[in-house]
């Protein structure tokens, strides 16, 4: 039996992916708020796989604090000697710059702070399997200087599409210092090849959530098709680095300083962990 955790595994996809592996016989930890959407998504998978719950935990947190980030991991390590995949999938979209009370960009927290703490701190849980893997669906191929080194939480100068792209780059970096410390882990950044019927999480503006109620039904996949290729690689990981849209292989977004990034980002996040 493997040991999948899954953050945001409450809703959208992963959620589906939650239901996936708790149906094929692994154990399953999902972390996110809502208690309610956890207990209704296992008494549903139950029903044609009654072992389900006895294999199903759930840790609620907002992990745009790190506090319960740090508390999630904690936990983790306490509890589970081995993790064999890990997909970093919560998400909660914001249009503009919002602080945390903890004085954190809440989106620069929730995608980059937390899955940083996630990956760094339970690396020696994932050397302990033998096909480790981690998902981050984090959408490859933000450009190599999306990050500003000088305000990573965007004091000056927030727009959507910065914060979205200089978390993603981030997120691309980790792996870096990710596979540097566990050669045998994969580490993947995936995000779907077209739109996906999920629930959208976020606060967003009147254009965004019209786009998204009116396109995902009519483009969208359903958040069980969209989940096929994460599936096949958390079922077959390779060790190493790769990027993924959908079931598309993408080259790995490369840049001059690339590893020499990947140090100056975490000796940054270090000093305000
Ligand atoms: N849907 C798409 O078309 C699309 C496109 C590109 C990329 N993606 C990426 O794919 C991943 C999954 O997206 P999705 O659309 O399937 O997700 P979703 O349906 O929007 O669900 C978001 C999940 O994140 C959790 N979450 C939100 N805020 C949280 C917080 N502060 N602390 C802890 N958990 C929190 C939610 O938990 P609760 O419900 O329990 O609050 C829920 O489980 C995300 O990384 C997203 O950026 C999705």
């Amino acid at each position: 039996m493997r040991t999948i955790v899954i953050t945001g595994g409450t809703d959208g996809m992963g959620a589906a992916l939650a239901r996936h592996y708790l149906a094929v016989g692994h154990r399953v930890v999902v972390i996110g708020r809502s208690g309610a959407k956890f207990d209704a998504l296992v008494t549903t998978t139950a029903r044609r796989h009654p072992s389900a719950p006895d294999r199903a935990e759930f840790i609620a947190a907002d992990l745009s604090l790190v506090a319960d980030s740090r508390r999630v991991v904690e936990h983790l390590r306490e509890n589970y000697d081995r993790i064999d995949a890990l997909v970093l999938a919560a998400s909660f979209i914001r249009q503009r710059r919002h602080v945390t009370p903890e004085g954190h960009e809440a989106s620069w927290s929730l995608f980059f702070l937390g899955k940083y703490l996630f990956v760094t701190r339970l690396a020696d849980l994932l050397r302990a399997s033998e096909r480790p893997v981690i998902v981050n669906m984090a959408v490859p191929g933000a450009r190599a200087d999306a990050i500003d080194f000088d305000d990573l939480e965007m004091v000056d100068g927030f727009t959507f599409r910065r914060s979205n792209a200089q978390q993603r780059r981030a997120n691309e970096l980790l792996g870096i210092l990710a596979t540097e410390q566990n050669p045998d882990l994969g580490y993947i950044t995936w995000g779907p090849d077209r739109l996906v019927r999920s629930s959208f999480a976020g606060e967003v503006g009147m254009g965004m959530k019209v786009a998204a109620a009116v396109l995902a039904p009519l483009l969208g996949r359903s958040p069980e098709d969209a989940i096929r290729p994460i599936v096949d690689i958390i079922d077959t990981p390779a060790p190493g680095r790769a990027a993924y849209r959908g079931a598309r292989a993408l080259p790995l977004t490369g840049g001059a300083h690339d590893e020499k990034d990947a140090i100056r980002l975490a000796s940054a996040v270090e000093k305000v962990l």
